[in-house]
């Protein structure tokens, strides 16, 4: 028998979206343009010109979500509406936009948890070379203090950059890489050190300014398993685990370049280009917690077999999913999948928290973690999705028993809090607690409906997890 903690008295319990895959009023009030309103996205889904509107109906949401009892709510800003060409003019119509955001969540008790930047760089800064250019530092860094400044008495947990891991290991499907360079791993690694540098300063400009408030970094963190325990398989998850996720977190909290991930660019052509004392800011910038987001974990195998019959970059080099001599993904069949072919690996979310604690020792808040499923609105106005209720009891569950374990787990922010435009596939993959009434391209009524999960996690929020 396990011996089970409770979770803390003041957990966070909060929900998560995104300025692009939620807001819509794209071009609205002086919103510049950002890579995400020009992307590629397929043709058969929605763009997010009008996502779920949560524009004009964030007074209308922010209420369910008092409702369902949220502590947190983790939403992103639009970098694009605070500055439309990313390092010029503030658009005072985009301030008031999130002061009045920020006010609604206060009134009702709930904490604002804000992501600076989640995939919407302004395009005008894309065109100047985006993160491939140095002075995008600066252009960050300025940005984050315009938003220290006017949000900062209020806003107490900052996020720098969701998901940077992601955007690097996929640069090509969020729209960063302006023109295709010969060597594509060394842009987007450029650009990586550039986030990173950014990142690092504004950790610093939070602690000068913001002394009371806490900042941290948001990357996308999984457990990598071998796919057997045959050494070579063991190795080949190290590795894997080296430049999916330590890179990234050992740079942010340690300021240092993992050394596994570092010989494996140098092997590749594709270290960054580093300036005298740029070393000296990653030192010197350091968060107070690690916010990460978990969806599922990924197994690998060695796969050295194949070295000699492909080289280095002869696969896809946009991506680092699969690198022959290094390791090669792997499915793993001892889990489900959902119906978007994602597997579901509660316990691997628990052994996730463990190794990142173990790793840095700091507070841990999970920012995204959640099911994508076709929702069915029924007859009578209700949404039965128990499937959803499953997933999401199963991997709390596993956070418990994550905290029993020691690891020191001060929030838990679900994707989403509403149904909001998925990244690459459309309305119809719901991951919201509240339905949107909108399908790929009829807008309909846009209504709120509350779901069974919303009723499900408001008791949860009550109990603080015991009825789970
Ligand atoms: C994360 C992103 O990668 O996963 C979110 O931070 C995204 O923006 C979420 O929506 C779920 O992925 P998808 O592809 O189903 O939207």
């Amino acid at each position: 028998h396990e011996t089970l903690k409770e979770f803390p008295e003041d957990f966070l319990w909060g929900a998560s979206t995104s300025a692009y895959q939620a807001e819509g009023a794209w071009n609205e009030d002086g919103k510049g343009l950002s890579v995400i309103d020009v992307g590629n996205h397929p043709e058969d889904v929605s763009d997010f010109k009008v996502a779920s509107d949560h524009y004009h109906n964030y007074k209308e949401d922010v209420a369910l979500m008092a409702e369902m009892g949220l502590k947190t709510y983790r939403f992103s800003i639009a970098w694009t509406r605070i500055i439309p060409d990313g390092d010029g003019e503030v658009n005072q119509k985009g301030i008031e936009f999130y002061d009045n955001l920020i006010d609604e969540l206060l009134k009702y008790d709930i904490e604002p948890l804000v992501t600076m930047y989640h995939f919407d760089l302004p395009l005008a800064l894309q065109k100047k070379g985006g993160w491939s250019n140095r002075e995008t530092v600066e252009a960050f860094v300025n940005y984050a203090e315009i938003l220290f400044d006017n949000y900062g008495d209020r806003v107490k947990y900052w996020l720098t950059i969701n998901e940077q891991n992601v955007m690097i290991m996929h640069g090509d499907a969020l729209g960063l890489l302006e023109d295709e360079s010969d060597n594509i791993k060394a842009e987007l690694y450029q650009q990586n050190h550039h986030m990173l540098l950014a990142q690092a300063k504004t950790f610093n400009l939070c602690h000068q300014k913001l002394p009371e408030a806490k900042i941290g970094p948001a990357p996308s963190i999984a457990a990598v398993y071998p796919a057997s325990s045959k050494p070579e398989d063991v190795l080949a998850a190290d590795n894997y685990s080296a430049i999916r996720n330590w890179l990234y977190l050992d740079a942010a909290v340690f300021g240092r370049y993992n050394e596994i991930a570092w010989t494996y660019m140098e092997k590749n052509n594709c270290t960054p280009e580093i300036e005298e004392g740029d070393m000296q800011i990653l030192k010197d910038g350091n968060p107070d917690f690690i916010a990460f987001n978990y969806y599922n974990t990924l197994a690998v195998e060695a796969d050295f077999a194949k070295e000699d019959k492909e080289s280095n970059f002869s696969g896809d080099q946009k991506t680092v999913d699969n690198q022959p001599g290094f390791y090669r993904r792997h499915e793993n069949e001892f889990l489900e999948q959902t119906e978007f072919g994602w597997e579901i690996d509660p316990v691997g979310f628990r052994t996730t928290m463990r190794r990142i604690y173990s790793r840095y020792q700091l507070p841990l808040i999970v920012t995204e973690n959640g099911l994508g499923a076709y929702d069915e609105l029924e007859a009578d106005d209700t949404i039965n999705d128990d499937y959803r209720i499953d997933f999401l009891r199963k991997h709390i569950k596993q956070a418990q028993l994550a905290i029993s374990d020691g690891v020191e787990l001060f929030g838990y922010c679900p994707w989403s809090a509403i149904d909001l435009v998925s990244t690459h596939q459309g309305i119809n993959k719901r991951y919201g607690f509240i339905y949107v009434n909108r399908d790929e391209f009829d807008l309909k009524d846009l209504r709120r409906i509350k779901k069974k999960s919303f009723n499900w996690y408001k008791n949860l929020i009550k109990t603080n997890g015991k009825e789970l």
